[in-house]
């Protein structure tokens, strides 16, 4: 059973320039650090409550990962679930005719992984991860959401609930936005499904220019945006102040994407 999201993997030019930011600015600390050399690249594991961010360094040019970074950059390159038994999710999404990358399961940073093919799942990289015993846990809520943009809200629920067994239990449209926010729980995060619901919206605009894909962004909440603001500009980060967010009741402010290696950080709170 799928349980919550395991990790967010990003694409990086260098994993110890990288770590300058995730591991000593942001502080978070390093649970798996090796290179795996069948597939070409170096992973580092970094806990973030129950969940983790991936850094994927190429070590040679000549894997789908090298490419990924030569064409689109420091971005996310696929976000990753949880699972206790990979081989029965393989099994189960083999007899739903899924289209897969990984036909069976084999090792990766995160433990018995397969990635599902990104044309079944609305340009998105799903990666499924079996942890072995022992690895890094945590109870403390990690990512505050992750979102996805799509072209059609109806086509993508039906998706996502089929491969990954996630629901939209509910939904936010903000007041003159043009879009919807289908929330989809995964452990203590959500994956937010965004669609347009204006065809002349921001919105709608960024999906017909960039497709359909996850946003390169996790949302963590904080208790005291306004603290963590000075805290990120007194270590030389350029963020803006907090603001009124999508989400209701909530203040945000964003590490850019450019600061961040491609990985947009969300801070968000909430005055419930
Ligand atoms: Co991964």
């Amino acid at each position: 059973m799928i349980d919550r999201i395991h990790h967010v993997g990003i694409v990086v030019h260098s994993a110890d320039t990288a770590l300058g930011f995730f591991r000593d600015t942001l502080g978070l600390a390093v649970t798996e650090d090796r290179v795996i050399d069948e597939q070409g690249v170096r992973g580092v594991l970094l806990g973030v409550g129950e969940n983790e961010i991936e850094l994927l360094e190429p070590t040679r040019d000549d894997t789908g990962v090298a490419r990924f970074l030569a064409t689109r950059g420091q971005t996310m390159h696929h976000i990753c679930f949880n699972t206790d038994s990979v081989d029965a999710e393989l099994t189960r999404l083999k007899g739903l005719g899924v289209d897969l990358i990984d036909q069976e399961p084999r090792d990766g940073l995160a433990g018995r992984i397969a990635f599902i093919h990104p044309k079944a799942a609305h340009g998105v990289l799903i990666e499924l991860a079996t942890p072995p015993a022992g690895a890094h846990t945590s109870h403390a809520k990690g990512f505050d959401h992750l979102a996805v943009t799509v072209a059609d809200y109806a086509a993508a629920q039906a998706t996502w609930e089929r491969l990954v067994g996630l629901k939209v239990t509910g939904e936010v449209r903000p007041e003159g936005r043009g879009m919807v926010i289908g929330q989809m729980h995964s452990g203590q995060a959500v994956v937010e499904l965004i669609a347009a619901t204006s065809p002349d919206s921001p919105m709608a605009q960024r999906i017909a220019e960039q497709g359909e894909r996850a946003s390169s962004m996790v949302a963590i909440e904080v208790k005291d945006i306004d603290v963590e603001v000075a805290k990120y500009r007194a270590k030389g980060l350029t963020l803006p102040d907090p603001a009124s967010g999508a989400l209701p009741n909530s203040r945000t402010s964003t590490i850019s994407a450019e600061q961040a290696f491609g990985l947009a950080i969300q801070l968000i709170q909430f005055d419930r």
